[in-house]
């Protein structure tokens, strides 16, 4: 495989960081991940690299993701999209404990690897494990002809181009937009209606406007980041489709920014961790303005009566402004696809927490970009 980089691809051109260059990226990312790969005559994704013909993709009864880090918790929010879409049971499991432990490979699960690099060796035992029981395994792979992706079956690339910084983001965003297409073409081969293919097509088309826009918002998010900088812990909530997004900014911030962040299920804090709200805990509340809305801004509710700081991530709509909360307000997609959107926040405030502080956002201490061994 011959793979050809443009030098601007991998200068800074400008940008105080690599992860800022490539936060700005994600709306074109994006465009390049979606193009020709709509397809408007029969409501679904066209996703040629997959390698598995329509007789095979319909017979898978389950589907598992595996990956390691933030490619895990995109496997969370892909899985949900699954269920969500195609209505098959799908889950995410981290690549690193599924490799030790004793996996059942069965013949009408569709394994699906996620891995930005596809050099992660966790991950990369995995596949061979279950190709070598007769698993049938496809990629969401970024980087052409690594490892994982000449190993697995078929798949999708993210067309992401090269990601410098250590921590993720233009490639995590196309890691949720082909989940979205997968789910899509799933469902298609099922049940979901040629109008709610439609439906999620259209919203898949308006994403890189919506990403412009987050990214407009920079300055306000940032005025938050100085504030949970100077934290010594942090929650980060979400529930259901909004859980993932939670773990994936927890880990953000801990990765560049050293403050620690803990993610829990909203529905979970009274049973447990309410006990640790306080003045000093900030809360940052992932909050669409779904049918689970209200529920979560109860649970905000909460937290504010016990003094806890708390920032939202959240819809127009969705009213906070009464109780004093701080939001940052995302565009709304269509529910299934929102997750991809309301992370994005998440990658700025772990961004401008760690410039607040001073680290080396690029290369945060004692992580590697790709962890090729055991
Ligand atoms: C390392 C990095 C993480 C990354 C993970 C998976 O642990 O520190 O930021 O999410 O690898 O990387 P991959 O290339 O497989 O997506």
């Amino acid at each position: 495989v011959e793979i050809s980089v443009a030098a601007e691809d991998l200068e800074l051109s400008g940008h105080e960081h690599y992860m800022l260059k490539e936060m700005r990226e994600q709306p074109d990312a994006a465009e390049t991940c979606l193009r020709g790969r709509l397809d408007e005559r029969f409501a679904t994704a066209r996703l040629d690299g997959i390698g598995l013909d329509a007789r095979e993709m319909r017979g898978f009864r389950r589907v598992k993701v595996l990956g390691c880090g933030s490619a895990y918790y995109v496997g969370q929010m892909g899985a949900q999209m699954i269920e969500d879409l195609a209505r098959i049971p799908a889950d995410a499991e981290a690549a690193s404990e599924f490799r030790y432990r004793r996996p059942i490979i069965e013949p009408d699960t569709l394994y699906v690897a996620v891995s930005q690099s596809g050099e992660t060796a966790d991950t990369a035992f995995a596949v061979s494990e279950i190709k070598r029981k007769g698993g049938r395994v496809i990629g969401v792979v970024n980087v052409v002809g690594s490892t994982i992706a000449r190993e697995v079956d078929g798949g999708i690339y993210l067309h992401a181009g090269p990601e410098i910084a250590v921590a993720s983001t233009k490639a995590l965003t196309n890691m949720g937009l082909a989940f979205a297409m997968l789910a899509l073409h799933l469902g298609r081969l099922h049940d979901l209606s040629f109008a709610d293919g439609q439906r999620i097509l259209r919203g898949l088309e308006r994403i890189p406007a919506q990403i412009t826009q987050i990214l407009d918002d920079e300055p306000a998010i940032a005025e938050v980041a100085g504030e949970i900088a100077q934290a010594a812990s942090t929650f980060y909530i979400g529930r259901v489709r909004g859980f993932p997004v939670a773990r994936e900014g927890a880990q953000k911030l801990k990765e560049i920014s050293y403050v620690h962040a803990e993610a829990y299920q909203t529905s979970e804090l009274k049973h447990g961790p309410l006990a640790l709200i306080n003045a000093q805990m900030p809360t940052i509340a992932i909050i669409p303005g779904d049918d689970l809305a209200k529920r979560n801004v109860a649970a905000a509710e909460q937290v504010l009566a016990r003094k806890g700081p708390l920032v939202s991530i959240t819809h127009p709509g969705v009213e906070l402004d009464h109780l004093g909360v701080r939001s940052i307000v995302v565009p709304k997609n269509e529910p299934e696809l929102d997750p991809i959107l309301l992370t994005i926040p998440t990658q700025i405030l772990a961004y401008r927490a760690a410039v607040v502080l001073g680290h080396d956002v690029d290369k945060p201490r004692n992580l590697a970009k790709s962890v090729t061994v055991e």
